[in-house]
């Protein structure tokens, strides 16, 4: 699997900006295919809408948008956090007016999408941020908007990549999406083959998604409490606590007031709860 190895600098945290920038500098790009991803590709042939707004986070040199704009796609925007495949991407598509180029951290973007097109982003992404990912991603779909693309099936040592199991996304993404597909990619490349879950979501608009910061918890039992509890709450559909206790992810039918929220946390009185505001 070397070619999903990328630390060249040391793998510690955080994964900013600064690190990213770094593995292109050093290109120590192991993730990068030089080619559009097959199943991607497969995907994107079956899109009917040439003028869907399409977004490409975590973009890396994105030869899906390429591809996109070789087909005729209209109105692609990608982004990345690190300058240097921005910029590259900038001078590849000087002067094209259907793809918008942004230098810029995915969760600070604003924007309404019909397709947003996951590509090794998620993977890359410190594990506990995966609770924020979700609410990013319902909040920057349109109406049944669709988040497709690849996530692993597999774990790694260390990361990034981070892995994950199909399970695992099940949970994280229920209630909050609809599961249009979630299986195993026959077509990716060689080296990831058997290791990739295809996925299609589709945004569920019919329900609130919320992000809160937690704070006073320090035990993982306390999480399974906790989620019970939270479950417990009369429209509450779905909870996703992060690994570090520190943000929840909360699907419901209505908006559930913060006093609510409080009161059911405070079976432990250290621990607190607020609403994360975009
Ligand atoms: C593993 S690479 C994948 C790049 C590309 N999708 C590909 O498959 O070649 C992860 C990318 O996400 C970018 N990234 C990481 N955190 C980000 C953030 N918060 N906002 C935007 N881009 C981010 C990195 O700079 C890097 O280009």
């Amino acid at each position: 699997m070397s070619d999903l190895k990328c630390c060249v600098v040391s793998c510690d945290r955080p994964l900013n900006a600064a690190y990213w920038e770094a593995q292109y500098e050093a290109k120590t790009t192991g993730w990068d295919l030089g080619q559009v991803s097959p199943p991607i590709q497969m995907y994107a042939d079956t899109v009917a809408d040439i003028n869907s707004r399409i977004l490409i986070p975590g973009c890396g040199n994105s030869y899906e948008a390429e591809y996109l704009l070789k087909q005729g796609f209209s109105n692609i925007t990608v982004i990345d956090i690190a300058p240097t495949p921005v910029s590259f991407l900038k001078e590849k598509c000087k002067n094209n007016p259907n793809i918008q180029i942004l230098l810029g951290d995915f969760f600070e973007h604003e924007g309404k999408y019909d397709l947003i097109i996951e590509q090794t982003f998620f993977c890359a992404l410190p594990p506990n941020m995966r609770q924020k990912y979700v609410w990013k991603m319902h909040q920057l779909l349109a109406e049944e908007g669709i988040l497709s693309g690849l996530l692993f099936n597999r774990m790694f040592e260390s990361g990034p990549p981070f892995g994950g199991s199909k399970e695992e996304y099940e949970k994280l993404f229920t209630a909050a999406f609809e599961f249009i597909k979630m299986d195993l990619s026959e077509n990716s490349i060689a080296p990831r083959a058997s290791s990739e879950l295809c996925i299609e979501l589709k945004k569920n608009s019919q329900v609130v998604v919320n992000l809160y910061a937690l704070e006073g918890i320090t035990y993982s039992e306390s999480i399974e409490t906790l989620t019970e509890k939270l479950l417990a709450i009369d429209g509450v559909l779905n909870v996703s606590i992060s690994g570090n206790f520190a943000d929840a992810l909360l699907v419901s039918k209505n908006e559930i007031t913060i006093e609510t929220l409080q009161q059911v946390i405070a079976f432990d009185e250290k621990y607190t709860i607020k609403k994360i505001k975009k």
